[in-house]
């Protein structure tokens, strides 16, 4: 305990320990944060299904009937009808055979990731013995910006990895280059990158893993339900249908929710239910969330115009923005930095949008690169021009403040 509490003082000391807002009503535009009303830009319900009526009075009914959870782990007792639903559902939604879901997007990435990159390797005497043995010989070809749960899932892997720049399909070329055509691999990457809200150059990566022999592994939790003529993701974006292997997202963003779900081949699927350690030893999503992702798919199929609406706002405020010289990065999606880079600079700005009743919290090291803070903006369908406005306005009057 005596190094845990050294560890912890020298991080408060430096002020790196993070004041956590409390927010006492669900993300809308104008939520309460702190005890005070604020416009809200720093929430992923981008779509506002997280307490849409119909959303909620689904989840009732779920509550009404399961309760608040379902007793066991799928693999034993816990495998209610429902998942199996919201399952077949998500698979649909994303134009493959089958789905799978974990508890979160993290715990998706932190099953999905070791299972299919550390692959039983079948064999009678390994079985015989009752061990289970795992082929190590995979490389992980993951962009250096990717999600920290896809860090994660690769560490837990154990196997080798090459780390390539962010987005740059010539360093993901001159990584693969490096190995035999058969020594098996697997690119991973974000969709949409969380922190910087630009695009994985998907095409490319699909042409490269073709001519390599690699498998890809597509991270699409910020652009499921919002990119794309059908709002199916960054595959949709690009007019690609059914062109990675593995496709993961997560229910806690354009569905309002929570849990995480990998949708495939229904090889790939039967057999992370069986291998995927995060899947097997843990409960599933509770019941009346499962009732309320399934109207929240339904929604955001059958309303198109929540998607359009939130791109409109996204292209507002960022060329906003940029006629006014923000530094917004390579954003292109409706994750929107405001770069600033020193971090001190970057809480003060925050500090002081909060005076003015504006929450954006800021990102930093190590979430982002250091020197390279900034204020995480993100945009719902429910922002009004006009609120979108009074954040430029006040980001221009603090500018006048503090130089950034
Ligand atoms: C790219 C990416 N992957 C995975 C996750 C994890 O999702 P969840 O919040 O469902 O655990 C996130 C969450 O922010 C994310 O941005």
């Amino acid at each position: 305990m005596e190094k845990i509490e050294k560890a912890l003082n020298y991080i408060k000391k430096y002020g790196l320990y993070p004041e956590v807002p409390v927010v006492s009503s669900p993300h809308a535009p104008e939520t309460i944060v702190n005890g005070k009303k604020v416009l809200l830009f720093a929430t992923n319900n981008y779509l506002g299904l997280m307490h849409d009526e119909r959303v909620v009075t689904a989840a009732i009914e779920g509550v009404k009937k399961w309760g608040i959870g379902n007793g066991s782990a799928r693999l034993l007792t816990g495998n209610i009808k429902i998942h199996q639903q919201l399952e077949e559902k998500i698979a649909g939604f994303k134009h493959r055979e089958a789905g799978i879901t974990f508890v979160s997007g993290y715990m998706a990435n932190l099953g999905a990731i070791p299972a299919i990159v550390n692959f039983f390797k079948p064999s009678i005497s390994s079985l015989l013995r009752g061990k289970i043995e795992r082929d190590k010989n995979t490389i992980v070809f993951s962009d250096e910006y990717n999600h920290a749960s896809i860090i994660a899932g690769i560490r837990l892997s154990g196997v080798q990895k090459e780390i390539y720049k962010h987005t740059d399909v010539d360093d993901l070329r001159n990584k693969l280059i490096k190995y035999s055509i058969k020594t098996r691999k697997i690119i991973i990457t974000d969709g949409v990158f969380s922190m910087d809200g630009d695009i994985a150059p998907l095409p490319d990566i699909l042409d490269l893993a073709k001519k390599y022999n690699a498998l890809v592994y597509l991270d699409d939790a910020h652009a499921t339900g919002i990119l794309g003529k059908n709002g199916r993701g960054i595959e949709d974006y690009f007019g690609i249908d059914n062109g990675v292997d593995v496709v993961m997202g997560t229910f806690t963003k354009a569905f309002g929710g929570v849990g995480g779900f990998v949708a495939g081949s229904k090889i790939l699927i039967d057999y992370l239910k069986i291998s995927s350690d995060s899947f097997i030893f843990t409960a599933p999503i509770a019941p009346p969330v499962v009732y309320g992702l399934m109207k929240a798919i339904e929604i955001v199929e059958k309303e198109p115009w929540r998607r359009k609406k939130l791109l409109e706002n996204t292209e507002y405020l960022r060329n906003r923005l940029k006629e006014l010289n923000f530094d917004t990065g390579t954003s292109n999606t409706q994750i929107i930095p405001i770069i600033i880079g020193d971090e001190k600079k970057s809480i003060m700005v925050s500090r002081f949008l909060l005076e003015k009743n504006i929450f954006i919290p800021v990102a930093r090291w190590p979430a982002v690169p250091q020197k390279q803070a900034r204020l995480r903006t993100t945009l719902m369908c429910d922002h009004t021009f006009e609120q979108i406005d009074c954040l430029v306005s006040t980001l221009v009057e603090i500018r006048k403040k503090i130089k950034f």
